[in-house]
């Protein structure tokens, strides 16, 4: 399975392997991510770093540069690192 189905599922687990790692290892967020939103969630569910596949290899080289451009206005003038794990420091 790859591509947006996977999201919820990479995304659970991420959180759970998060919240039993904490900030101690780098991880990296991949499963279903097309856009900068997607990309955010992960960063908010704990990863360090995203990797894409499916959606790259649908929508082409401009892709990175398209999810870059849609992180950063979704992340509305903060930096990545301050929403990593967020949606656990919330609670
Ligand atoms: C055609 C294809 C080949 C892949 N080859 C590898 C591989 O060699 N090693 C690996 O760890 N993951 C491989 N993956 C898994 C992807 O790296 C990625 O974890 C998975 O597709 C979920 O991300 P996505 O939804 O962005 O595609 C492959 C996925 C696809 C679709």
């Amino acid at each position: 399975m790859s591509g947006p189905p996977l999201k919820s599922l990479a995304l659970r687990t991420l959180q759970h392997i998060y919240q039993r790692t904490g900030n101690s290892l780098p991880l990296i967020g991949c499963g279903g991510i097309v856009t900068g939103k997607d990309a955010v969630d992960y960063a908010r569910a704990g990863a360090t770093l995203i990797q894409l596949y499916t959606s790259f290899a649908y929508d082409g080289f401009g892709k990175a540069r398209q999810i870059k451009d849609e992180i950063l206005r979704e992340l509305d003038g903060r930096k990545w690192s301050e929403v990593i794990g967020e949606e656990f420091k919330a609670k």
